[in-house]
C-alpha cells in the first residue's frame, strides 16, 4: 500500500483509484448534509460560515467547471449558477440571502455533474497536459470537496441544538510523550516537485537552511493551556503582540472558543455535547494571537513554517524529505487522527506509529498547527491552475497552518500541505506547538 492514493502504476489503476476517492468523498459530503433538516441546511449558523447548502452546490459547481467543462470540454450543466457559487463574488455573510438552489435541487445538480464526470473518467487519456497528467484535476477536485467537508464540519461545530454527528472517541495514549526535540542545523528540502496531487502552493521543492532549533514533541495540551489561563495569561499584555492584545480586548477573549467554566474547571462543547476539558488532549479552537501569547508566556515562540516542515519530513538517516513523518506511505488509522473518524483531537501519545524519525508526535492530524509564517509562494511559485486557489491570499494578512486536524481527510493532508487563515480565526480546528532557538550548548553534536 505504498502511496496508492496518488501513485498508481497505470492508467486503469489511476481510473479506479480516482473513482474510489470521488465516491468516498461524496459519502462524507452526504453524511454532513443529511444529518440535518432542510431548514438547518439553508440557515446561516454563523456569519463566518456559509449555509451548508451553499457549500454543497459550490462543490458541484467547481466539479462542473474543472472536470465537465475544462477537462471534458463538455457543454455547461448550469451556466446560470456560476456567479452564485463563486466564492469571490459572494462574501460569506451575504450567502444566506442569495437565491440558492434548495437542498433537493442542489443534490440533483451534484448527481448530474457526477454522472458526467464518471462518464468522462472512463474515457479520459491522462496525457502530459498538466491539468490531466496523473489525474491532477480529479485529485484537485477531490481535495476541494474534502476541504469544504472540513468547513462544513466546522459549521456543524458552530450550530446550536442537539448533537447530530456521532463517532467513537479517539484512541487512548500508549506512550508517554513530553518535552522537546532538537533539530540540528542544516539544509533540508521543503515543498515538492513529485507528489502528483500536490497543489500549486506546495511547489516547487527547494533547499532551505535552518539553524539548530528545538520543537515541542507534541501539540500544546489543554492542561498546559489551562495553566496559561490560570496564570492570568489573557490579562497580561506582555505576552501578546500589539495587534493580538487589541483583538483580545475587542473580542473579549478569555479562553478557547467553545469553552465555558464548569465548577473549578472547564467544559468544551463539541458538536452539540458538553464534555469536561481533558488535560492530555491538544488544545483546539485557538487563534494565532492566543497561540503566540501562550508561546511567549512559556518562554518560547511559534515555529516558522520551515521549522514545522523540517520536523515533519526530514529524515536524518538519508537526508531526504519524506511525504509524512512516518515515511512515504499514505496515512492509516494507526498513523494519525484524520478524516472525521473521531470528532475531537486525540490525547498526546495516542499515535506512536505516526512519529517522525526525530521523535516528534502528532504532526499530522488532531489539530491544524499555527506557524509564525505569513502565507507566500515558495521561491519559483507559479499559480496553477487558477490564481484564486492560493496566490490571491499571499501577503501578510494570513498565517500558515500545518498538519491537518481530526476533520481533515488524508487526501487533503501531507507533509507539504499548506493551509492559511486570518490570525483572528478560531472556528477552524486550530491548535499549535511551540519552538525555540537551540542554545549553543544544546546544538553541539
Ligand atoms: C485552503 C482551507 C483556506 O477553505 O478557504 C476551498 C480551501 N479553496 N475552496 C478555504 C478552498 C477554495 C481554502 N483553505
Ligand atoms: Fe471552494
Amino acid at each position: 500500500m505504498t502511496g496508492t492514493t496518488t501513485r498508481p502504476t497505470g492508467p486503469e489503476q489511476l481510473r479506479s483509484r480516482i473513482a474510489a476517492e470521488l465516491d468516498r468523498t461524496r459519502a462524507r459530503t452526504a453524511l454532513l448534509t443529511e444529518a440535518v433538516d432542510e431548514a438547518d441546511l439553508t440557515r446561516q449558523h454563523s456569519p463566518l460560515m456559509s449555509p451548508l447548502v451553499w457549500d454543497l452546490a459550490h462543490v458541484g459547481n467547481q466539479e462542473e467547471l474543472w472536470l465537465v467543462r475544462d477537462v471534458g470540454g463538455r457543454e455547461p450543466v448550469r451556466r446560470d449558477i456560476d456567479e452564485l457559487y463563486d466564492a469571490f463574488k459572494q462574501p460569506r455573510r451575504d450567502r444566506p440571502a442569495l437565491p440558492l438552489l434548495p437542498p433537493q435541487e442542489a443534490r440533483a445538480y451534484l448527481l448530474t455533474v457526477r454522472d458526467k464526470v464518471l462518464d468522462l473518467l472512463d474515457r479520459v487519456a491522462f496525457t502530459e497536459r498538466p491539468l490531466v497528467a496523473d489525474g491532477f484535476a480529479f485529485g484537485m477536485i477531490v481535495q476541494h470537496e474534502q476541504q469544504h467537508d472540513e468547513t462544513m464540519l466546522a459549521t456543524h461545530q458552530l450550530r446550536a441544538g442537539p448533537a447530530v454527528l456521532h463517532a467513537p472517541p479517539p484512541p487512548e495514549p500508549t506512550v508517554r510523550v513530553d518535552g522537546e526535540v532538537l533539530v540540528p542545523a542544516g539544509e533540508f528540502t521543503m515543498g515538492t516537485d513529485t507528489d502528483p496531487w500536490a497543489l500549486d502552493n506546495e511547489r516547487p521543492a527547494h533547499r532551505v537552511h535552518l539553524p539548530a532549533y528545538v520543537i515541542d514533541a507534541a501539540p500544546v495540551t489543554n492542561g498546559r493551556y489551562r495553566e496559561f489561563i490560570a496564570d492570568g495569561g489573557y490579562d497580561d499584555p506582555r505576552w501578546w503582540s500589539p495587534a493580538g492584545w487589541r483583538h483580545r480586548r475587542e473580542a473579549e477573549l478569555v479562553a478557547p472558543m467553545h469553552w465555558r467554566r464548569d465548577g473549578d474547571g472547564w467544559a468544551y462543547r463539541r458538536f452539540g455535547r458538553w464534555a469536561p476539558v481533558r488535560d492530555d488532549e491538544p488544545v483546539v479552537h485557538v487563534c494565532y494571537h492566543e497561540a503566540r501569547a501562550y508561546a511567549a508566556w512559556a518562554g518560547k515562540r511559534l515555529p516558522t513554517e520551515a521549522e514545522w516542515e523540517k520536523a515533519a519530513r526530514w529524515d536524518p538517516a538519508s537526508g531526504r524529505s519524506r511525504r509524512y513523518p512516518w515515511g512515504d506511505d499514505d496515512p492509516t488509522a494507526e498513523h494519525a487522527n484524520l478524516g472525521q473518524r473521531h470528532l475531537w483531537p486525540a490525547p498526546v501519545g495516542a499515535y506512536p506509529a505516526g512519529a517522525s524519525p526525530l521523535g516528534v508526535h502528532q504532526l499530522i492530524g488532531d489539530v491544524w498547527e499555527w506557524t509564525s509564517t505569513p502565507f507566500r509562494g515558495h521561491p519559483g511559485f507559479t499559480a496553477f491552475p487558477y490564481r484564486e486557489y492560493s496566490e490571491v491570499f499571499f501577503g501578510d494578512d494570513h498565517r500558515v497552518l500545518r498538519g491537518g486536524s481530526f476533520g481533515t481527510d488524508r487526501v487533503a493532508c501531507r507533509g507539504t500541505f499548506r493551509n492559511w487563515d486570518f490570525p483572528i480565526r478560531r472556528q477552524i480546528f486550530s491548535g499549535f506547538r511551540c519552538a525555540r532557538d537551540a542554545r549553543p550548548e544544546e546544538s553541539q553534536p
